[in-house]
């Protein structure tokens, strides 16, 4: 990787880019490896400054891997942790200190004495004087030599929110209400997310010698950019680190992505023109200068560092048409592709007719929401559309909902057995009662799961009705990886891929839907999109993969940029309605309180808008005006 090429120019501080998380982690994770081993070579120690989150879980199990088969020692090692949730005893399943345990400590040879996390537990009143206690310590063990940081969607690290000072030191601080939000999942709802947390400042983290800030995953890539192409502002504190002698951000592709040279390279130098990088060029600079494509005029080409592109492939007459038709051909109402018709310039080859397709749904819901119109579409045209779903997303109920069903459950028991009880009737009365018997933080117990597991079921099947999907072809496979864990913290093994081939085996589908591929990669629609990739890689040689096509679907928050779409599939304004009352269908997912900031607008409102704003996206560009639209990619099998 270029250390500062033409096309960093925009870049204040350094940024490396790995294919995926993993290498990016190995990578880490030998650079750490080889300061302890010079240390220890010069009998000196090494001081870490360590962070929690999804993010660096990758980098542990690569420094795990490394104590393990190649004997790296971690006995002359001292670490520091940025963080902790305050009120959270070190056994709170969500506490740091066990996150730390669990991922990392317990797993190599670090003496426990040189171990150092904020203590949840410092009563306000001595939160001062315990924080002030942290600096010193980490001033007698010489300061930090190597510090990793994650970084928060509001542009934290540690849990310096917007508004930290670049000289702030170990403090207790309030949390954000988007940070809160994000953390929601973990702990089984908002209203469990501590308010406060003791962390590490900003000015403790710019001590550190060298900094090395990580992160996965598309949710990252804007406040990436921010941090990384915007001037330094309290605002985002991860821009405050751009005043470091020794900082690097490590990426993958994902969290690069919004980066000016990935993004748009033509404003940073110059570009290696193809098919592709015209398209997004044509239909950014459509965007910018507010014209639609064949009203573009060589000027506006010119000024927008696009000179060579003309040069390549004008006059701008040209290439407008070129990309015009493009993005006009694009766009069907036949998903599965239109039998009998010529189908040179349509997305999806007419024959055969009717296809079996299989849409893999990594929770239930994301197959409505990513593609409610055109699953309802695929079925009205007489295709045989299966749906897989591969999680039973029960983590995502909440516990009133459980509670219903039990009492549901128990009503129908006691009306059709009077007073016998059935089986089913006193599994609704265990769940019952261990719901009653559950505090606000404690995990359910694999009998709530499972009913918790069969709500959403019937969701699905609800909102698959509604779409006219026929009950017969739907596949809950309930994958195990899910059953076991917990959010970030997902471990599949060949259980899951042996369930997933299978139903690929079994439907032999001549076109696959599927979502999560640019995730960060802890999340459950990245773990599914790999095993989806992987079952796929591993049944390559299956006579019916010589006849199938990949499409790639995007939840509402991250829709497709036109110039990414491959295929756009138009919904009218009844075919709009009639997928949000299939959205309707997953009663669960619903906020829990009425909400007023858009930021937090419910799911169906969100896929109402994105669908919107794609069509809208397409009539500015020049073509046909339509109410809706939801846009697939095109992947490679
Ligand atoms: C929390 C932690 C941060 C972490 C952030 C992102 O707020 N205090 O240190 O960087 O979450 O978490 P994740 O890595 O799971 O995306």
């Amino acid at each position: 990787m270029p250390a500062n090429s033409e096309s960093q120019q925009r870049e204040r501080l350094l940024t490396e880019v790995y294919a995926d998380a993993d290498e990016a982690s190995r990578q880490v994770a030998g650079e750490i490896a080889a300061l302890v081993r010079e240390r220890a070579a010069a009998g000196r120690t090494v001081v870490l400054g360590l962070a929690t989150g999804s993010t660096p879980v990758r980098l542990y199990r690569q420094l795990i891997r490394l104590h393990r088969e190649e004997g790296l020692s971690f006995a002359n090692v001292v670490t520091f942790n940025l963080d902790e949730y305050h009120g959270l005893p070190p056994t709170h399943p969500e506490s740091y200190r066990r996150f730390m345990q669990e991922q990392f400590f317990d797993h190599v040879d670090l003496p426990s004495a040189n171990i150092h996390v904020p203590s949840g537990l410092t009563p306000r009143g001595e939160a001062f004087a315990a924080c002030q206690a942290y600096e010193k310590a980490i001033a007698d063990a010489g300061g930090i030599d190597f510090q990793v940081l994650g970084i928060g969607r509001t542009g934290h690290v540690g849990f310096n929110e917007p508004g930290s000072t670049r000289e702030s030191r170990t403090r207790l601080v309030t949390l954000d209400s988007l940070t809160r939000r994000d953390a929601a999942r973990d702990f089984l709802g908002e209203a469990n997310v501590p308010r406060h947390a003791i962390t590490m400042g900003v000015g403790t983290i710019l001590s550190a010698r060298r900094i090395v800030l990580l992160a996965w995953g598309e949710s990252k890539a804007s406040v990436v950019a921010q941090a990384v192409e915007q001037p330094p502002t309290e605002s985002l504190p991860a821009s405050l680190l751009q005043g470091h002698a020794d900082v690097r951000f490590v990426l993958d592709r994902a969290a690069a992505s919004e980066l000016t040279r990935f993004k748009h390279p033509w404003l940073v130098g110059p570009v290696k023109w193809d098919a592709l990088s015209a398209r997004r060029a044509v239909v950014w600079l459509s965007r910018t200068v507010r014209k639609p494509v064949l009203k573009l005029v060589d000027e506006d080409f010119t000024e927008h560092g696009m000179a060579d592109l003309l040069t390549e492939q004008g006059p701008a007459y040209r290439l407008n048409i070129r990309i015009f038709n493009e993005l006009q051909h694009t766009i069907t109402g036949w998903p599965g592709g239109k039998p009998n018709a010529d189908d040179t310039h349509r997305p999806e080859r007419a024959s055969p007719h009717p296809k079996r397709v299989l849409v893999f749904s990594p929770e239930p819901s994301d197959d409505i929401l990513g593609m409610g119109g055109t699953l309802r579409r695929l079925a009205d045209q007489g295709h045989e559309v299966a749906v897989a779903y591969l999680t039973s997303g029960n983590l995502a109920v909440p516990d009133e909902e459980a509670l219903m069903a039990a009492d549901l459950a128990l009503d129908v028991g006691h009306s059709a057995n009077g007073t016998d009880a059935s089986p089913a009737e006193s599994f609704a009365a265990r769940v019952r009662a261990q719901l009653q018997a559950k505090a606000p933080l404690d995990q359910d117990t694999e009998e709530i799961r499972r009913l918790k597991g069969l709500i959403r079921r019937n969701e699905a099947r609800a909102a698959l009705r509604a779409s006219r999907i026929p009950g017969d072809r739907v596949r809950f496979l309930d994958l195990p990886f899910y059953e076991r864990g917990r959010y970030r913290q997902f471990c599949p093994d060949v259980a899951d891929l042996e369930a997933v081939a299978a139903v690929l085996a079994e439907i032999r589908p001549h076109q696959i839907f599927a979502t999560g591929h640019l995730d960060d990669p802890s999340s459950v629609a990245a773990v599914c999109w790999n095993l989806v990739r992987e079952a796929l890689t591993g049944g390559r040689n299956a006579p019916w993969t010589e006849d199938c096509r990949l499409w790639l679907y995007r939840p509402p928050t991250r829709p497709w940029n036109p110039a990414e779409i491959d295929m756009a599939v138009p919904l009218s304004p009844t075919e709009l309605t009639l997928k949000i009352q299939a959205i309707y269908q997953h009663k669960s997912q619903r906020s829990q309180t009425p909400v007023a900031d858009v930021s937090l607008q419910e799911a169906w409102q969100q896929a109402d808008a994105s669908n919107r704003a794609t069509a809208r996206d397409y009539d500015a560009l020049g073509l046909a005006e339509y109410a809706a639209i939801e846009g697939f990619q095109r992947g490679a099998l």
